[in-house]
Order: C-alpha cells, then structure tokens, then sequence
C-alpha cells in the first residue's frame, strides 16, 4: 500500500495562489499517484523538497489555467504530467548548485538549466511521449528561452483545443507551464528571498514570458491577496 502524501491529500493548503477549479486539484492528485509519476516525484521529494512543492503547485496552475481555457481531457492529463515533472532534471544536478543562496555565476548558470535537456532525458520512456516535449520546452517562452533558441513562437501556438499539429500542440502546452511555473517562483517565498508583491510580479511576468499574454491575465488572476 504505497504511502499517501499529506500534500496530495490536501495540496491547497500549500498553495499561495488562489484556485479557481477544485478539479484542477483532484486530477493533480490522480495523476502523481500513478505509479510512473509518483516513483519520480518521491525522488524529488527525498533530494529538493522546495523543487518537489514547487512541482504540484505548477501542476496545480498548469490545470487551473487548462480548465479556464476549455483544454479537453488528454491535453490537461498533459499539462498534469509535464507540471509535475517539468523540473525532474534537477535531481541529476549536483546538490551545491541548488542549494546555493547567491547569485549563480555564468558556468552554475549553465549547469542549472541543463536540467530542461536533463528532464527530456529522465523522461524518455515516459508515456504519453507528449509530456517530455512539454517538460523540455518549459523554459523556452522567457526572455532568454533555453535549450533552443527560439524567440516568439505565439503566432502559431495559440492554444485553440484541436487541429494542431503534435509539435505546436506541445509548444502551446509548455507556455502554460511556463507560465504557471515563473508566476509560482515569483510569489512564493524562498529562504533566499520574500515573495513578491502583485505589481512586481506582474512587471517580471511582462518582461520575461514571451508566450500568449493571455496567460500571463490569467495567472494574475490567481495571486493571493
Ligand atoms: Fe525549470
């Protein structure tokens, strides 16, 4: 009988953001307890716990966003999955560099976001094969986008439910999470720093996402007075 997580029993209560869909919840909570997800969750649990709490609140915000946005049902499993695991390349990451409470120089910087390319890696068996597309994109709609370089690719990967091909599908899932998880680093309080104000998370959010600027609307939404 595998053990229940108290989080996943009740993850609002380590939220900082408001919910709008009570299902956004219950799916996330289905989905890390399959048996493929949840051995990779315990493992971020046990080396980056912060990272492992990050991860179910992206997830969360990922689905929340997903359900405004009438995404049918294997596109939200989607969004589950990749919010739950867009950070799993972190556990191949040596410990000092994540644990580190300074500014990371440019060859920390770099090992650091190895761990989109790491996460894609992890993932390669990983059925649907759709979710490590999602996870390895997750940093490509910001300012400085990696592991490619692409700049705004928004034009063809508005997020309308069908007649997409299987790559811009993926790509429009990832702005979600991408989305979902700055706005989540942004407001969350870290032992290196406070959680930002409304105003201040906004102006980041403007300057850095590149993806659909609906979103960004959206998420705001959900910041916690
Ligand atoms: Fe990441």
């Amino acid at each position: 009988m595998p053990r229940i997580d108290a989080f996943l029993l009740n993850p609002v209560n380590y939220m900082q953001q408001k919910i709008f869909y009570p299902e956004s919840t219950v799916l996330v909570s289905k989905l890390a307890q399959e048996d493929k997800v949840r051995t990779l969750l315990e493992k971020l649990k046990s080396d980056q716990r912060s990272i492992y709490e990050h991860s179910l609140r992206v997830a969360i915000l990922s689905l929340d966003l997903g359900f405004e946005n009438q995404f049918h049902q294997p596109d939200l499993n989607f969004l589950g999955y990749a919010g739950l695991l867009h950070d799993i390349g972190k556990v191949n990451l040596p410990a000092d560099i994540l644990s580190k409470r300074t500014v990371l120089n440019s060859t920390d910087r770099a090992s650091l976001n190895e761990h989109a390319r790491l996460g894609f890696l992890t993932l390669e068996s990983f059925e649907p094969e759709i979710v490590k597309q999602i996870v390895v994109a997750h940093h490509e709609y910001q300012k400085i986008p990696y592991p490619r370089k692409k700049i705004d690719r928004r034009k063809t990967e508005r997020s309308t439910p069908g007649r997409r091909s299987n790559q811009s599908q993926a790509g429009a899932l990832a702005q979600i999470v991408a989305v979902a998880d700055i706005f989540d680093a942004l407001t969350s309080q870290r032992s290196y720093k406070e959680a930002l104000k409304k105003s201040d998370t906004e102006t980041i959010l403007r300057n850095q996402f590149t993806g659909d600027a609906l979103y960004i609307d959206q998420v705001l939404r959900r910041f916690a007075d």
